[in-house]
């Protein structure tokens, strides 16, 4: 379905996205691991994680939904040989995490992905599985891949990229193999298997190597437990990149996760003068959440530190639209990792932000956007997705505020991430609708 976005006046009230798409699919990775019954509430139900469900089905766990978000998975203590290929549609982190879990276990299961995920590099999480024992079929890497498991040996693994789904698949292994396993990682990337590993039990802990802490994990079983799933700080960058572009805003999103490693977006939006707050900080959960509040802000150009990009690699494209009503230059470095997403982000976000008549252009790593203030971008464009659900959400916010209206090509993606993003928009006085 295409989407067509209008400008729109200022937003006002609250809003609660979805819960953390990166937290459910280790929830139920975990509790199908696990002995015994884990509830988890508020999962996100949506397409990606959804496919992990019905893999972890498939590897011998039942998990079912009892409410809205409330799901009961029951485990086995470990994974059985799945009697059908494992679609992990358009969810590169249910392939490399689920590839990692099921590299423990003496069985072949096969993974497959929609066209999107299939284009997506698999050797990242192959060689280290490899090193540790686990054998692959598969063509260059990529899915539709076999993977043998069993008789996994530990190792300790120095990541050439920082990659929580590298580091996850290997620490995923690491609890059936023989001795410790360890991640290095050049910077380090979120840590929801760590602290989750802690929550069931896991023989987990992190040691210094070279003046650093890494995680090791030593084989173990994991021991059923619940999970709260907060807000997903990446779905709520979206109504709150929205508030900051459009004049006199207010926007409260509730409940949102705020882990430190997830954080570096807002960190930059801070840095380009937002007015931006969080409050209410508990940690009922052993990831921390807070009330983000959100102003209409004189934005101006940054340039956040190339070290900074794994903790806010999935809000390039909506820091770049951002970037566009802000004054000045914005120049995103170290983001490489961002042609490789559900698309190529860097290719994609300069060619639509072209569209809209705003100055961007591409570097090997990132991209730079020259922004001339708010009420200057022109829009007016039809904007392709190649079904990547950020980049339409992302250039629909620009559509919110640009002078003429943003169509996107396709926006039944945004169900992978962020279900009821028309409707949360639309609650805070976004005009969205479907077009021809
Ligand atoms: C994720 C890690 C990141 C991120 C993805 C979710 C995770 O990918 O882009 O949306 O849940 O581990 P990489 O590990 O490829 O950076």
């Amino acid at each position: 379905m295409r989407l067509k976005a209008r400008s729109a006046g200022p937003l006002s009230g609250r809003a609660r996205p979805p819960g953390d798409k990166s937290i459910s699919h280790r929830a139920l990775i975990m509790g199908a691991l696990a002995h015994g019954v884990s509830e988890i509430e508020g999962l996100l139900e949506a397409a990606d994680v959804l496919n992990t469900a019905e893999a972890v089905r498939l590897l011998g766990a039942e998990a079912e939904k009892l409410d809205n978000g409330r799901w009961r998975v029951r485990g086995a203590g470990g994974f059985r040989q799945p009697s059908e290929t494992i679609d992990c549609g358009n969810s590169g982190t249910a392939a490399r995490l689920l590839i990692g879990a099921v590299s423990g276990y003496k069985l072949s299961a096969r993974f497959d992905g929609d066209q999107s995920l299939r284009k997506r590099p698999m050797n990242r999480v192959v060689a280290p599985l490899s090193q540790m024992g686990a054998r692959f079929d598969s063509t260059e890497n990529r899915l539709p891949l076999i993977v043998h498991g069993g008789a996994l040996k530990g190792i300790t693994y120095r990541s050439p990229v920082s990659s929580a789904q590298v580091k996850s698949a290997v620490l995923l292994a690491g609890l059936k193999a023989e001795g410790e396993t360890i991640l290095i990682e050049p910077e380090r990337s979120r840590d929801h298997t760590e602290r989750m590993l802690k929550v069931f039990g896991a023989n987990f802990d992190m040691v210094e190597i070279d003046g650093a802490e890494h995680p090791r994990v030593r084989p173990g079983p994991l021991t059923a437990t619940n999970i709260y799933v907060p807000a997903d700080p990446s779905s709520a960058a979206f109504p709150i990149a929205a508030a900051l572009i459009l004049g006199k805003s207010e926007v409260r999103v509730e409940d949102v996760l705020v882990n430190p490693l997830r954080l570096g977006f807002y960190e930059t939006l801070l840095e380009m003068g937002a007015d931006l707050t969080y409050v209410e900080r508990s940690d009922p959960i052993g990831e921390p959440v807070a009330e983000l509040i959100a102003r209409g802000s004189k934005l101006r150009g940054a340039n956040p530190p190339a070290k900074r990009a794994p903790a806010m690699i999935d809000e390039f494209p909506i820091l770049a639209v951002v970037a566009a009503f802000a004054q000045g230059e914005t120049r995103i470095v170290g983001a490489a990792e961002l042609r490789v997403k559900e698309s190529d982000r860097i290719t994609m976000m300069v060619e639509g932000l072209k569209a809209c008549g705003v100055d961007a252009e591409e570097l090997p790593d990132g991209l730079v956007v020259r922004g001339h203030g708010p009420k200057s971008v022109r829009g007016g464009a039809q904007i392709r997705t190649l079904g990547d659900h950020r980049i339409a959400m992302s250039f629909l916010v620009l559509g919110m505020a640009s002078k003429e209206p943003v169509i996107v090509d396709d926006a039944d993606m945004i169900a992978t991430s962020f279900p009821g993003f028309v409707e949360c928009m639309s609650a805070l006085g976004a005009d969205i609708q479907p077009t021809r």
